[in-house]
C-alpha cells in the first residue's frame, strides 16, 4: 500500500479538476483496500473510494479524506457450459472487460462499449446504455465490509440495483474489490434504441465485437473524448415521472420522446429538454458548457474551476424546474470535503 499525501485529485478524474486529497492511497488487493480503510479509521478520516474518476467532482480546495484509488487487477474466464462466468477486479478498466468479452464472442455487454470508468465503478453505478444496463449480466460482487474489514459476497438478490444505482451506492460500507458477470454464448442483439436502428437495418445478425464497434463509433460522434477538455458523461440522471406528469408533458410537449419503465414511471430524456425546451445546447458559462452534440454532457474548458461545474449544474436544475416543472438529480457524485 503506497501513501501520498496532497496528492492532486485533478490528473485522476476526467474532469481534470480539483484540488488534492490530503491522503490518497492506491489499492492493487483486498488486502490493501484493508489496509486502507484501516488508515482512514486511525486518522479518523472519511474514505473516498475512487475508481475511473470518470462519475466524480472534486471541489476546488480538495478533500480532507483518504482517498482510496481501486486499482485491482484482473479479467477470469471460466467456461460453465451456455455461459461464462468472468471475474474482473474492481480496478480493471470497463471498456477493456467489454473488448476481452467480446473477443471471445461472448453476449451481454456489447452494447455497453467504451463507457468510461472501471469494473467497481460500473456495478456502483448500473452503467446502462442502448437498452441494457450492468445489471442484466451481474452474477455477484466480492466487497470488503468497512465496518468489520471483512471480506463479503453480494449476490444479484442483494445488489438492490436501480437506474444508476446499486446498493454499493446506498450502502458506503461496501467497497467492491472484484465483480462476477455472467456472459451468455448465444445471443441476439439489442437493437431498441434509436441510435442504432441504422446499424441495426444494415447487419441484422451482427457479432458482438462488430455491435461493439458501432457502439463505438456512435458515442465518439455523441460524446466528447476525454483528452483536453473535461467532462464526467452525463451529468443528470434522466428524470423518471409519475404516469401524470408524463400525460401533462405529452400534452405541453408532443414530440418529447417517452420510456415507461419495468417498474413504474416514465424516464424523460433531458438532453431533448435542454435543448428543444430551453434551448441549451452548447450554452457556456465561465468555462464550462453543454456539449454540442449532448446537452446531457458537461464539458469543462481547461482550468475551469469546480465551482462553476456545480453553478452551471445548480442554474439548469432551476431552469428544469421551473420551466418544465420536475426536479432533476445530478449523476455525477461531488467528493464532500
Ligand atoms: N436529444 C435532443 N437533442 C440533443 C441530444 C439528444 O433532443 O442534442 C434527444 C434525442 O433525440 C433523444 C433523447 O434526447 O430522443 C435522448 O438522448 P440520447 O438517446 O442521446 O440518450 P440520453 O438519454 O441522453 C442515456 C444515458 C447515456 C447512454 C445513452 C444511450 C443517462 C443519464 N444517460 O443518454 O449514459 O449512453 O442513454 O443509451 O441515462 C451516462 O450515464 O453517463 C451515459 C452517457
Amino acid at each position: 500500500m503506497i501513501v501520498t499525501e496532497n496528492e492532486s485529485l485533478a490528473r485522476h478524474t476526467t474532469f481534470h479538476i480539483g484540488g488534492p486529497a490530503r491522503f490518497f492511497i492506491t489499492c492493487e488487493s483486498a488486502p490493501d483496500v484493508a489496509d486502507a480503510v484501516a488508515f482512514a479509521k486511525s486518522q479518523k478520516r472519511a474514505l473516498l473510494p475512487l475508481g475511473g474518476g470518470s462519475n466524480v467532482l472534486v471541489p476546488d480546495d480538495g478533500v480532507e479524506g483518504v482517498v482510496t484509488h481501486i486499482a485491482i487487477p484482473g479479467i477470469y474466464f471460466e467456461d460453465t457450459g451456455d455461459t461464462v462466468l468472468v471475474r474482473v477486479g474492481a480496478g480493471v478498466r470497463w471498456h477493456d472487460v467489454v473488448l476481452a468479452a467480446v473477443e471471445r464472442n461472448l453476449w451481454g455487454i456489447e452494447n455497453l462499449a467504451t463507457i468510461p470508468g472501471t469494473m467497481g465503478g460500473a456495478v456502483v453505478q448500473n452503467i446502462g446504455a442502448y437498452g441494457t444496463e450492468l445489471s442484466n449480466v451481474f452474477s455477484e460482487a466480492r466487497v470488503c465490509n468497512t465496518e468489520t474489514l471483512l471480506e463479503e459476497s453480494i449476490d444479484l438478490a442483494n445488489a438492490a440495483f436501480g437506474y444508476r444505482t446499486s446498493l454499493f451506492k446506498t450502502n458506503r460500507n461496501y467497497i467492491v474489490l472484484e465483480a462476477t458477470l455472467r456472459l451468455e454464448k448465444k445471443g441476439t442483439p439489442i437493437y431498441g434504441y434509436a441510435d442504432l436502428a441504422g446499424f441495426a437495418d444494415e447487419n441484422p445478425q451482427a457479432s458482438p465485437r462488430e455491435i461493439a464497434a458501432a457502439v463505438t463509433q456512435i458515442r465518439e460522434r455523441k460524446f466528447p473524448s476525454h483528452g483536453e477538455e473535461g467532462t464526467a458523461g452525463s451529468f443528470f440522471k434522466n428524470p423518471v415521472v409519475d404516469e401524470q406528469t408524463a400525460a401533462i408533458l405529452r400534452t405541453r410537449f408532443p414530440e418529447l420522446p417517452q420510456r415507461s419503465q419495468e417498474h413504474g414511471g416514465v424516464k424523460i430524456p433531458l438532453a431533448w429538454i435542454l435543448d428543444n425546451v430551453l434551448g441549451l445546447k452548447g450554452y457556456e458559462q465561465n468555462g464550462v458548457r453543454l456539449f454540442e452534440q449532448q446537452p446531457l454532457v458537461l464539458v469543462a474548458r481547461p482550468g475551469t474551476t469546480a465551482a462553476a461545474v456545480d453553478a452551471l449544474a445548480s442554474d439548469i436544475g432551476k431552469r428544469v424546474a421551473d420551466e418544465v416543472g420536475i426536479s432533476i438529480e445530478r449523476e455525477v457524485e461531488t467528493f464532500k470535503k
